[in-house]
């Protein structure tokens, strides 16, 4: 089929992909979401003050979910809410306030909201950071595996009770295509040794949330969750223009809207059938999680990240 061969041709370009130009192909494809898809559905999104997420919440509003607008800071929350508002009129739009990185803040916060929010439908693990230097969180942990792997899991895991009630419950996380360059570090989990560089960190935990994602599914398979990674292509977003300045202005318009970027998201959140659990998604398709085989690893490898990381939110 045509765009089959469109969509894989564009996909191996790399930055034909990822920019508006494998969107616009792509999307020509593609059948539109029933608009009152998420109708009485709750949706919680991570980082939702800014970027992608706070498209994605708007998305998600816009297809009737009340959003769960889940930031650090409960002023940029509420900006958010009223942006939101302005664009989706009428929207029941909530903020809530939990630094994912943070584990006791985030046992704190799912505790409370698995009382006040019996039902949840989705959640979103959208918030992200690539920090500019070595920065530990309080419990020690190197800070974008904080954000982007040990704060997701233990709040998935917390927020099961809530999630169990939905008759679809669907998490997705949010990762990157710059995970495609790097290997599992499974010697090195918590970026202790060598040389830090920010990106690095960043690819190193985007990858380990993409090999986790198969063993996430068949753990939250038994409150029958589905479970999704996905990476959302280039995106002009406040978080591209604060870490990588050059890299926007090498791509400058070819970049994605933060509203086009957060498209696979709202999709792998809204549609039907639920798609398959434990893959790694982009642009509305299954892709493989290798290009390069250096980056390969053993499954005593993986073993070792998915044990370290379990144990470091307190989990067996
Ligand atoms: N833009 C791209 O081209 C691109 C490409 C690949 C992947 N992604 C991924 O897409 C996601 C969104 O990125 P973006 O480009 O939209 O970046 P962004 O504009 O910087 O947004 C990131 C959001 O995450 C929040 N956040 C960061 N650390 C957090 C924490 N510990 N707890 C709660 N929220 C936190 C930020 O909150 P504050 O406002 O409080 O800092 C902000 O709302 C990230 O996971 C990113 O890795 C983006």
């Amino acid at each position: 089929m045509l765009h089959t061969v469109l969509d894989g041709l564009l996909d191996r370009t790399v930055v034909a992909g990822y920019t508006r130009v494998g969107l616009a192909v792509r999307e020509k494809f593609w059948p539109a979401l029933d608009p009152d898809a998420l109708a009485g559905s709750t949706v919680l999104v991570t980082g939702a003050n800014s970027g992608i997420g706070k498209a994605i919440a708007a998305g998600v509003a816009g297809l009737g979910a009340t959003v769960l607008l889940t930031v650090r800071d409960k002023a940029r929350g509420e900006a958010a809410r009223a942006d939101i508002l302005g664009a989706v009129p009428g929207a029941d739009v909530r903020v809530e306030r939990c630094d994912v990185s943070d584990l006791p803040g985030v046992r704190t916060f799912a505790a409370d909201l698995v009382t006040r929010v019996p039902r949840l439908d989705a959640v979103i693990h959208n918030a992200g950071v690539m920090p500019p230097e070595r920065t530990r969180t309080e419990q020690g942990h190197e800070l974008s595996l904080a954000t982007h792997v040990l704060g997701p899991v233990l709040l998935t895991e917390l927020l099961l009770p809530s999630l169990a009630t939905s008759p679809d419950p669907r998490v997705v996380l949010m990762s990157s295509g710059g995970m495609y360059t790097q290997r599992l570090p499974a010697d090195d989990i918590e970026y202790t040794s060598g040389r830090y560089r920010g990106a690095v960190a960043y690819a190193r935990s985007k990858r380990i949330q993409v090999a986790l994602t198969p063993l996430l599914a068949d753990r939250w398979a038994t409150r029958s969750v589905m479970v999704a990674a996905m990476h959302p292509g280039w995106a002009d977003t406040p978080g591209v223009a604060t870490s990588l300045p050059a890299f926007r202005r090498l791509t400058g318009p070819a970049l994605r809207t933060p509203e086009q970027a957060a498209d696979t998201a709202i999709w792998l959140t809204a549609t039907l059938p639920t798609p398959e659990s434990g893959r790694f998604w982009h642009d509305r398709a299954v892709r493989p999680v290798h290009y390069l085989p250096s980056t390969r690893y053993s499954d005593a490898e993986l073993q070792r990240v998915w044990h370290y990381c379990l144990g470091a939110v307190g989990l067996s």
